[in-house]
């Protein structure tokens, strides 16, 4: 049995059950074709179905080709290094930006880790948001057009928006969506009004209504269902989503339906060197090989299971080689350690790009902060 809430990922994840628990829709080929029309392109997540969900997107599309450009909003709760699991659904972000040419809002809910982790002290929240903020900037969003919100930092516009939605929610809605039991600290009870209040702030700020688009991770859909339901009492749109699944941790699907931050060993992060990327990836990936080389040359590696091949299906682009990857894996002809290589490689030219620009984010906050 999986388990996916806001709060903890565990399991091997059936992405179509959740897709029926959770209420969300599957992204078809109606959908892929509508969002094609004004990108010329499919990013290869959308090919992939790795974003495969979402809620309301016809809506966004709808008002876009009447003039009414939407905005996108995602974020991050600082509470350790990220690694490369996060960047999944920012390169998104980042691609949706570029092709629509869209504002984006991303939120650093500063509060919330701090509220959900007994063992995260304030002052090491803190250093996680100036650390995680310089790997958001890395990203490549347009500086012009990419606005953080942290929470405790820009409480004066945020808290008052957050109000009016908390008056919305009962404890029993929150109990229903998040399963709290009595237990609770009262601020983690509060804390999805915040993760609310960006899906409507430029609608205040700008004083006119704005739709606003919200790619996440499956996990937050939680938070946007409670959304959903409040906004429009408070005379603004239902934000709408687009939802991916998680890119898997090192031990595999089964055990790691998510790569955690906490399990050192199960995720890479983005300031891993080369050499800590090799070793990992060598010594902890799981293997869809057969125990032996005549074996696997006899009976072929299983991809389907194989982390280097999953983790390929996120990181290499071109349909092509990541075909010919899984024929030659498949039949036997490619070997663990040759598909390790190969991810190896990938990962390391992803991250030694992905550092320089981090580098150099130390100087750009500013530029960020509204
Ligand atoms: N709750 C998210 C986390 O745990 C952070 C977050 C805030 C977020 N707003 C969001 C994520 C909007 C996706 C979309 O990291």
């Amino acid at each position: 049995m999986a388990t996916v809430t806001p709060w903890e990922v565990k399991g091997n994840i059936d992405y179509d059950k959740l897709i029926q628990e959770f209420g969300v829709s599957k992204i078809d080929e109606r959908v892929l074709k509508r969002i094609e029309k004004h990108t010329g392109e499919l990013h290869p997540f959308l090919k992939r179905k790795i974003f495969f969900a979402h809620r309301d997107i016809n809506f966004i599309l709808d008002e876009y080709e009447k003039g009414n450009k939407f905005y996108l909003y995602t974020g991050r709760a600082p509470s350790g290094k990220v690694h490369i699991g996060h960047m999944v659904p920012w390169m998104f972000t980042k691609w949706l930006q570029d092709k629509f040419d869209v504002e984006l809002y991303f939120q650093f809910p500063d509060e919330e880790k701090y509220l959900f982790k007994k063992d995260l002290s304030w002052e090491d929240s803190q250093a996680y948001l100036q650390d995680n903020m310089l790997d958001v900037i890395a990203m490549g969003f347009d500086p012009k057009k990419t606005k953080f919100l942290i929470d405790t930092r820009d409480a004066g516009l945020m808290y008052k928006e957050g109000v009016k939605v908390a008056k919305h929610i009962t404890f029993s809605t929150a109990k229903a969506a998040f399963g709290f039991k009595d237990e609770q600290n009262l601020g983690a009870i509060f804390y999805t009004a915040m993760q609310a209040v960006p899906a409507f702030l430029p609608s205040v700020m700008k004083n006119k209504k704005i739709p606003c688009l919200i790619p996440h991770a499956i996990d937050q859909d939680p938070h946007f269902r409670v959304t959903r339901d409040v906004l429009p009492k408070l005379g603004h749109y239902k934000p709408a989503s687009i939802q991916c699944r998680f890119l898997p941790g090192l031990a595999g699907m089964t055990t790691d339906g998510k790569m955690s931050s906490s399990a050192e060993h199960t995720a890479i992060y983005t300031t891993d060197d080369p050499k800590t990327v090799k070793n990992k990836v060598n010594k902890y990936a799981f293997s869809g090989g057969q125990a032996t080389i005549e074996e696997h040359r006899k009976k072929g590696g299983n991809p389907d299971v194989d982390v280097a091949y999953q983790w390929l299906m996120f990181f290499e682009e071109d349909d092509e080689r990541l075909k010919q990857i899984y024929q030659d894996y498949k039949s036997g002809k490619m070997l663990s350690g040759e598909i390790k290589a190969i991810l190896i490689e990938k990962i390391n030219k992803l991250l030694a790009e992905h550092q320089k620009r981090r580098e150099k984010a130390k100087s750009q906050i500013d530029k960020f902060l509204l």
